[in-house]
């Protein structure tokens, strides 16, 4: 039996980050310790902060808004929100999204749950949607606050981030192949109990559960029928923080004794050092840096690995469409980047303190975002979304 004849993958994308960033090198310095466990053990500078009035819906509903700006919202009957900072137990983020986005009535919306692999299943639902009904087109929403406590082992690996893709037939961008490899074990590596707003984390298995899961899904994705490795000429991987990344990948050259190692997957690595981790968008931070890095990708062959502590992780591979270039808008994200306003430590500290309202019911936030979406606050237990208007934009 054929699998997948019909094309199916990324028509377009945006990314969006938060008001605020961070610089390590205050935390180092508070730390008292060398700033290059940080630059050079974890390869990670800064990290995206979300101000008061923003969260996980915001910063998704700014990368969306910017996509179907130029997409429009025809065809898209299914919109799939991916988070791990979830705002409700009960209601779907996507569904804030519905009104800010002033997407159509004819449309289901629900968000996916699986740490950071939660974005990899919206997406592979997509396609799957996309493959029985190539009319259609699902709008897939990936956005992430990495909040962790302070003074944690996971503190300098916090971030914010989003990715928004219009997943449909004949794609501009990225065609994704049906193959797949997978992996799923129940590990305690990294978890957040319904009454904590920060994780629980196991560093050291989050680290080994990673690699170990990379080289299950490999070789699945091999007895499934999947390309060899001397096949593959990028790779992009779940970047939690940028070494992650690097480490799963010198362990895979090494293995197949591949050349070239560090070409296949430096252009995927721009943006996490800047941004942080942005959990289920950040292997698709990945994919649009080194969409970014150059226009000659071409029928280049990229592959994927996703993973979600838990745990649950996927090895796909995309073909680059001729013409992607066209298609990309590096310039406005680099932007977003330049335009985030700085933090002091002391300034971190009391940002990080005032994100905890765990326990508070009804409160207004201070109006502080620039983005073209704000959490007001919580009226009668109603989470308050606002567009800003063109005069305050
Ligand atoms: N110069 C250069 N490198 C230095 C250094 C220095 N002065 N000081 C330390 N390092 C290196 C260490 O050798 C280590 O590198 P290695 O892993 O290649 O050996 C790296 O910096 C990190 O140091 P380590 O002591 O292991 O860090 P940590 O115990 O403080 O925590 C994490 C690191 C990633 C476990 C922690 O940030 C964390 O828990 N993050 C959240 C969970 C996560 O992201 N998991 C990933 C999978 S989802």
């Amino acid at each position: 039996m054929d699998i997948g004849t019909t094309p199916v993958g990324i028509v377009d994308f945006e990314l969006a980050t938060s008001h605020f960033v961070f610089d390590l090198a205050h935390l180092a310095a508070q730390q008292g310790i060398d700033v290059n466990k940080y630059h050079v053990g974890l390869r990670q500078e800064r990290f995206s902060m979300p101000a008061l009035d923003e969260d996980a819906v915001t910063v998704g509903a700014a990368a969306a808004s910017r996509l179907l700006a130029r997409t429009g919202t025809e065809q898209i009957r299914t919109l799939i929100f991916a988070t791990e900072s979830s705002v409700d137990q009960s209601k779907s983020a996507g569904t804030f999204l519905h009104t800010l986005l002033q997407l159509p009535q004819h449309i289901r919306v629900f968000e996916t749950k699986q740490a950071c692999y939660a974005g990899t299943a919206a997406l592979q639902l997509a396609l799957a949607l996309v493959a029985r009904n190539p009319r259609e087109r699902v709008l897939v929403i990936m956005s992430d606050i990495a909040r962790y406590e302070r003074n944690t082992a996971g503190e300098p690996t916090q971030g914010a981030g989003a990715a928004a893709l219009i997943v449909g037939a004949n794609p501009n961008i990225l065609e994704i192949s049906p193959i797949s490899g997978v992996w799923t074990g129940n590990v305690h590596d990294f978890w957040r109990p319904n009454d904590r707003s920060t994780p629980l984390v196991n560093g050291a298995l989050s680290l080994e559960t990673y690699l170990r899961s990379f080289t299950a899904c490999w070789n699945d994705y091999r007895e499934q029928g999947g390309a060899e490795a001397s096949d593959i000429d990028y790779f992009v991987h779940h970047q939690p923080f940028t070494k992650m990344a690097v480490k799963a990948h010198e362990r895979f050259v090494r293995t197949h004794k591949l050349e070239n190692g560090s070409e296949m997957i430096e252009p995927s690595l721009r943006y996490t050092p800047i941004i942080g981790n942005s959990y289920t968008a950040s292997m698709y931070v990945g994919l649009a840096s080194l969409l970014h890095s150059s226009n000659a990708l071409a029928g280049k062959r990229v592959g994927l690995f996703s993973y979600g502590s838990g745990a649950t992780a996927e090895f796909f591979t995309a073909q680059i469409v001729p013409g992607y270039e066209k298609f990309l808008h590096a310039a406005d994200f680099q932007q977003q980047l330049h335009s985030r306003v700085p933090l002091t430590f002391e300034e971190y500290v009391a940002l990080h303190d005032a994100h905890e309202r765990t326990g508070l019911t009804d409160y207004e936030n201070p109006q502080v975002t620039c983005a073209p979406f704000r959490f007001a606050g919580v009226r009668e237990g109603v989470r308050q979304y606002e567009a800003r208007t063109n005069e305050e934009a």
